[in-house]
């Protein structure tokens, strides 16, 4: 990458590489912006930004996916608007960079990710906390000021209403475990994986156009379900705060749809205890049960499945091996995720790869998920991977 960087940029003199992953999540989809319970491992997928200072008192960018170069004067960032364009993730961190005080130096950056765009691997979160550091250079930030930082960049720039645990888990990442994130109080438990299982995601290479608008119209149904609650019991703010009893008694209250919300979210969030309680005991076949019933929560009760998560749901389940299969993210397309028998994980690939190929004619991306350590500088320059590196 310093190569690249040189080639790119004339110079590599007070280069610094910072390194950011995408995430898996293993349960607990729609729950974080209810303040409810997720799961995510850090993927060793992840997002590579080189810095040097430049001397024109601008900020440049290089994306080698995009094969595109941007730049702004350091001195016009905090006033620029969003363009629908890759370059809102960076603009946005930086925005809310000077909101905290920490101004932005004139740079050189150059911008490599091996986390797959639109696979809902959480390639934008990658982009945000590689860059955040990238543009901190060395000053320090708190973890959770970092990622609450990044948040802040989409859902004020960006204008997605997202919850934390995309640029939590980037941050936060643990090698060789999942977290369990509380998205209320903001702390994190490291879930040790069991021995004899993995994990694949496999990508259905689709992303729906309904993905951002359906999410917004999620958390205004997830809203309206609360003040419905409230009703009876005005000392709840969140759907973390209503229990299986609660919902029961307010479930008539609410018109179809938004009971079906509430009813995911309250069941979710048990599944997620439920899980890490089984993780911890080694109980997989019960591990891949509540994978399953995660998954039909968010197709028949959240509704935000698509044919090809489902058909791919259902492939999985039918390969000799699997403990469980679900959708992962935010839905509408993106990836998929299996909890397996290691020794099954070739043949799950090929079954899966024919099948779908058969139903789609699309090709899908398997992912073997390495939980690895969340963002950080990487001073190990031989660990990245080469430019011009595909996906899948
Ligand atoms: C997206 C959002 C997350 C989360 C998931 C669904 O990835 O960025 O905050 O809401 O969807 O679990």
């Amino acid at each position: 990458m310093i190569e690249a960087f040189r080639q790119r940029y004339g110079s590599a003199d007070g280069l610094r590489i910072f390194r950011a992953p995408g995430r898996v999540n293993l349960i607990g989809e729609h729950t974080d912006y209810n303040l409810g319970f997720v799961l995510p491992v850090a993927l060793d997928l992840a997002t590579y930004v080189a810095r040097a200072p430049a001397q024109d008192g601008v900020l440049r960018m290089h994306s080698e996916d995009r094969r595109e170069t941007a730049e702004w004067p350091v001195s016009g960032i905090a006033r620029l608007s969003p363009r629908r364009h890759w370059t809102d993730y960076p603009i946005g961190v930086a925005q809310e960079l000077i909101r905290a005080g920490f101004p932005v130096a004139p740079a050189n950056l150059l911008i490599r990710s091996t986390v797959p765009e639109g696979s809902g691997l959480s390639s934008s979160a990658a982009l945000e906390v590689s860059t955040a550091l990238a543009l901190l250079d060395g000053r320090p930030m708190p973890p959770l000021e970092l990622a609450r930082l990044c948040q802040r960049a989409e859902r004020n720039f960006v204008g997605m209403p997202c919850g934390i645990m995309d640029q939590y888990i980037s941050v936060f990442g643990e090698e060789h475990a999942a977290v369990c994130i509380d998205c209320r109080s903001l702390k994190h438990q490291v879930v040790r994986l069991p021995d004899g299982v993995a994990f694949v995601a496999v990508n259905t290479m689709v992303k729906h156009e309904l993905a951002s608008s359906a999410y917004k119209e999620r958390t205004e149904q997830c809203a309206a379900a609360v003040e419905v609650v409230r009703r009876r019991h005005p000392r709840v703010e969140s759907l973390r705060d209503v229990t299986p009893g609660m919902f029961e008694e307010a479930e008539p209250d609410m018109p179809p749809p938004i009971a079906r919300r509430a009813r995911h979210v309250v069941t979710e969030d048990a599944r997620v205890i439920e899980f890490v309680a089984a993780c911890r005991e080694g109980r997989v076949e019960r591990m891949g049960e509540l994978f399953e019933a995660s998954h039909r929560s968010l197709q028949h009760d959240y509704e935000v499945s698509c044919d090809e998560l489902d058909f791919l749901v259902d492939t999985a389940l039918g390969v000799a091996g699997v403990y469980g299969a679900r959708m992962t993210g935010g839905g509408f397309g993106g990836c998929m995720v299996a909890l397996l028998r290691p020794d099954a994980a070739p043949s799950f690939a090929r079954e899966v790869t024919r099948l779908y190929k058969e139903r789609f004619d699309i090709r899908p991306a398997i992912y073997p998920c390495r939980p690895s350590w969340g963002a950080r500088e990487e001073k190990n320059f031989e660990s990245i991977p080469p430019g011009g590196q595909l996906d899948g």
